[in-house]
């Protein structure tokens, strides 16, 4: 691994896209990558407007309109970061949904939007950023996955599935973007408090908050400072690996 240039700001000079980052998670993490210097180009759906334009604003950065599913979600990214600073550092495929429905009743819309948000688009992501050669050698790709995808959740089949393939595509990867330099990592929250688990019941919402070890929700910043993590140039030895956060240890 490369010790950073300066300690205090790990990632300066560096570029950084984070999909789903209007809100939750996602903006933090755009908040964290910025403190540590890096510029941050924040990415979610067009209706996410002012909430996207507010954290762009937030972290100093660029915001980057744009619904990660659509075909050419990956060349127009691709084409953004090539043409304004000459190509990208770090990608963080944090953009996801939920459509939860016990199995009975899960229908294939439900079952094609989760996979299309949260599996197909971090795959196609990264194959149009490598094939536009627009990834670095010294880059990360960090994906969010879930303990949903790890440990499965009722009424989550579709969600659990979608985070379990990010759990695949880290192990399929690895090697390939390893001889061009890149790390990919993912990380596996449990129970965070954010707008999507505030739409659970308030059962299952205790009952998720039970789960941890630490017997309450997770913060958005718990998932941050772990993704800030592989993005360091220090970290750059660390590749095909899923960090559990949160407490989950049992799981
Ligand atoms: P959130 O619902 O608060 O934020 C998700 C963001 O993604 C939203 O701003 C939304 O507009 C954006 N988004 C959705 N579809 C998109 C698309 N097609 N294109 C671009 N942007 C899109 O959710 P939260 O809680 O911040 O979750 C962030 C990530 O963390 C998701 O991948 C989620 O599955 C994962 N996660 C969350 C956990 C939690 O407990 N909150 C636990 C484990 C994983």
């Amino acid at each position: 691994a490369t010790a950073p240039a300066n300690w205090d700001k790990p990632l300066e000079g560096k570029v950084a896209v984070v999909t789903g980052a209007a809100r939750g998670i996602g903006a933090t993490i755009a908040e964290v990558l910025a403190r540590d210097g890096a510029h941050v180009i924040v990415a979610d759906i067009p209706a996410a407007g002012e909430a996207l334009s507010k954290t762009a604003n937030k972290v100093n950065g660029t915001a980057f309109p744009i619904d990660v599913t659509a075909d050419d979600a990956g060349t127009k990214l691709a084409e953004h970061v090539k043409e304004r600073h000459g190509g990208l550092d770090i990608i963080v495929n944090n953009a996801g949904i939920t459509r939860d429905k016990l199995l009975a009743n899960m229908d294939a819309g439900r079952w094609d939007s989760v996979i299309s948000v949260n599996l197909i688009a971090p795959q196609k992501l990264v194959d149009d950023l490598v094939a536009a050669d627009a990834l670095k050698s010294g880059g990360a790709v960090i994906d969010v996955s879930s303990i949903a995808g790890i440990a499965g959740n009722r009424g989550q089949t579709n969600y659990g599935t979608s985070k379990a393939g990010v759990v695949g595509l880290v192990d399929a990867y690895a090697p390939v973007l390893a001889e061009k330099g890149i790390t990919i990592n993912a990380v596996a929250p449990g129970f965070i408090e954010t707008a999507m688990t505030a739409a659970i019941p308030l059962a299952t919402r205790e009952a998720g908050r039970l789960m941890s070890s630490l017997q309450q929700g997770g913060q958005t910043v718990d998932v941050a400072e772990t993704v800030a993590y592989f993005a360091n140039p220090a970290s750059s030895a660390v590749t095909g690996n899923v960090v559990r956060v949160c407490g989950q240890a049992l799981l």
